[in-house]
C-alpha cells in the first residue's frame, strides 16, 4: 500500500554535482527529504541568504520550515559531526531538532573508525583511495561484519560494554598498520558528549515512519550523496565509497520496496570533476583545468581538496542514467562554461584501437582515449537568465546533444549558486 510519492535525486558522476542546491530548490514540493546512504564524507552546499552552508549528515530539506528530514538506516552517522551541524543550524536560527528524525537502525561512526581509516589509507602509500578520512569504510565494514553499533543500541544496558568491545577490536586491528597519530582521548570525550545529545533527538523506526508518511499521502524526496560512479558495486572499484549511491540504495537505505519509487532525478554537472584517486577518462590538466577549478570553485566541500576537472563524458553519463533508471536530468554549473569558445565532450572511448560506447569493467586497466567532439560555446554570461526561453541557442544545442545521447530529457539547468538560478524547463 502506497499512496504518496517517492522520488529519488542522485548524482550521476563522481559526486559534487550540486545536489544540495537542487534538493534545496525542489524541497518546497516535498513534505519529507530523506538521506539513504553515505555519511559525513558528503558535503552538500546550500547558499542561504548569500552564505554558503555545508551539511554533511542532515538532509538539505532543512532550510524549508515545512519539510521534515529523515536520516535513514543506510546512512552512517558520526555523533560529533551531527551535533556540530545542529549547532550550526541553531546559529542560523533553524531549530533542526523539531524537523530531523533519525532511524534507529543507523550505524554509528566511532573515533576508532576514523583512526582505522587514517591508518589504512596511510598504509596504502601510492595506492590511496583518497578517502575523506571520516571513518566511512571501517564503519560499513563493521556493519557488514555484524559488529556495528546502531542508534537503537544507545538505549540498551549493554551499550558501554558494546562500545568498549568494538574499540578493543579496533585497537587490535590498528596494530597491523604502521603507527599513525590520533588524539583518541580527546575525540572520545567529544564523542560521548555527542552521544548524550543524540539520545535527545527524535529517533524512529525509519522504514515504518516512511510507510506511514506515504499512507498519509506524503511526498518524499530521497536525497543521494556522492555519485553513481562512486557506488560500491558499479563505480570505479576500488576507488569508490562504501555505500550504494544509486537508486537501488534507496530501497536498502530507507526500507522501501522498488515498486514504491516514482521519479528518479539525476544531477549532472555540465563538465566533470572528481576528488580523490581513481580513473577519470576525460580529466584534463594545465591551464584549462585550473580555469574550471577557479571558475567553478572546485574544492571539496568536506576536505577542501582541489577537485580534478575534465570534460563531460557521455559514455559515463549514459551508463549512470541507465543503471539508475533516471527519468530526468538537471544539468548544473552551466555558467562555468560561459566564456569558452568551444566545449569539448566525450562521445565514445577508444580502447586498443576499438571505439566503444559502453562502460568497460575497469577504467584503469588499459589506456582509455576519449573520443572528443566539440560544440560551440555561448560566450555570454548566463548569470541573469531566469527562463528557459531566454537561454542562448548554443546552450540549447548542448542540452539537446546530451539528452539525445543519454536518452533522458533534461528538465532544468542551473546557472549559478543561488536558489533562483535554477531554470526549470517545464
Ligand atoms: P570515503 O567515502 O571517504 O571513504 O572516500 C572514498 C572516495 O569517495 C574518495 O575518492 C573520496 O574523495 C570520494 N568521496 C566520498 N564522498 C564524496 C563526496 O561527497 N563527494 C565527492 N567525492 C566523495
Amino acid at each position: 500500500m502506497k499512496t504518496g510519492q517517492l522520488d529519488v535525486l542522485l548524482g550521476l558522476q563522481w559526486g559534487d554535482e550540486g545536489k544540495g542546491k537542487v534538493v534545496d530548490y525542489l524541497s518546497s514540493r516535498y513534505d519529507i527529504v530523506a538521506r539513504y546512504q553515505g555519511g559525513p564524507n558528503a558535503g552538500h552546499t546550500v547558499v542561504v541568504d548569500g552564505k554558503n552552508v555545508v551539511l554533511h549528515t542532515i538532509p538539505s530539506g532543512i532550510f524549508h520550515d515545512e519539510v521534515k528530514n529523515l536520516i535513514g538506516n543506510g546512512v552512517v552517522v558520526d555523533p560529533i559531526t551531527l551535533q556540530r551541524e545542529f549547532e550550526l543550524l541553531h546559529q542560523l536560527g533553524i531549530d533542526a531538532k523539531e524537523r530531523v528524525y533519525l532511524s534507529r537502525r543507523v550505524h554509528l561512526i566511532l573515533p576508532t573508525h576514523r583512526w582505522l581509516d587514517l591508518a589504512s589509507e596511510a598504509a596504502k602509500k601510492k595506492n590511496k583511495i583518497g578517502s575523506t578520512l571520516r571513518g566511512i569504510a571501517p564503519t560499513y565494514m563493521d556493519k557488514t561484519g555484524r559488529n556495528g553499533i546502531r542508534v537503537g543500541d544507545l538505549f540498551t544496558k549493554g551499550f558501554v560494554e558494546q562500545y568498549q568491545n568494538l574499540k578493543s577490536k579496533h585497537l587490535r586491528l590498528l596494530e597491523m598498520y604502521p603507527p599513525v597519530e590520533f588524539p583518541l582521548e580527546e575525540e572520545e570525550e567529544k564523542w560521548w558528549n555527542a552521544i548524550d545529545f543524540v539520545r535527545t533527538l527524535q529517533i524512529v523506526d525509519g522504514e515504518q515512519w516512511i510507510w506511514q508518511a506515504l499512507e498519509h499521502n506524503a511526498r518524499i524526496l530521497a536525497e543521494g550523496a556522492q555519485g553513481a560512479m562512486l557506488d560500491l558495486d558499479y563505480g570505479t572499484y576500488p576507488y569508490v565509497t562504501s555505500s550504494y549511491t544509486g537508486s537501488a540504495g534507496v530501497c536498502i537505505g530507507l526500507g522501501v520496496p522498488p515498486s514504491y519509487i516514482d521519479e528518479v532525478i539525476g544531477i549532472a554537472k555540465a563538465y566533470t570533476t572528481r576528488v580523490g584517486s581513481g580513473p577519470f577518462p576525460t580529466e584534463i590538466e594545465g591551464e584549462m583545468a585550473e580555469y574550471l577549478r577557479q571558475k567553478g570553485h572546485e574544492y571539496g566541500a568536506t576536505t577542501g581538496r582541489p577537485r580534478r576537472c575534465g570534460w563531460l563524458d557521455l559514455v559515463q553519463l549514459r551508463y549512470s542514467a541507465r543503471l539508475n533508471g533516471v527519468n530526468r536530468i538537471i544539468l548544473t554549473k552551466l555558467d562555468v562554461l560561459d566564456e569558452l569558445e568551444e566545449i569539448p565532450y566525450a562521445k565514445a572511448y577508444k580502447i586498443d584501437n576499438t571505439i566503444s560506447t559502453s562502460m568497460p569493467y575497469r577504467l584503469d586497466d588499459v589506456p582509455i582515449h576519449p573520443v572528443y567532439i566539440t560544440t560551440e560555446g555561448w560566450r555570454t554570461s548566463l548569470d541573469h537568465i531566469t527562463s528557459w526561453e531566454d537561454l542562448p541557442g548554443e546552450v540549447l544545442d548542448y542540452v539537446e546533444l546530451i539528452q539525445h545521447s543519454v536518452e533522458v530529457p533534461i528538465h532544468g539547468v542551473s546557472v549559478g549558486p543561488e536558489r533562483h538560478q535554477l531554470i526549470p524547463r517545464y
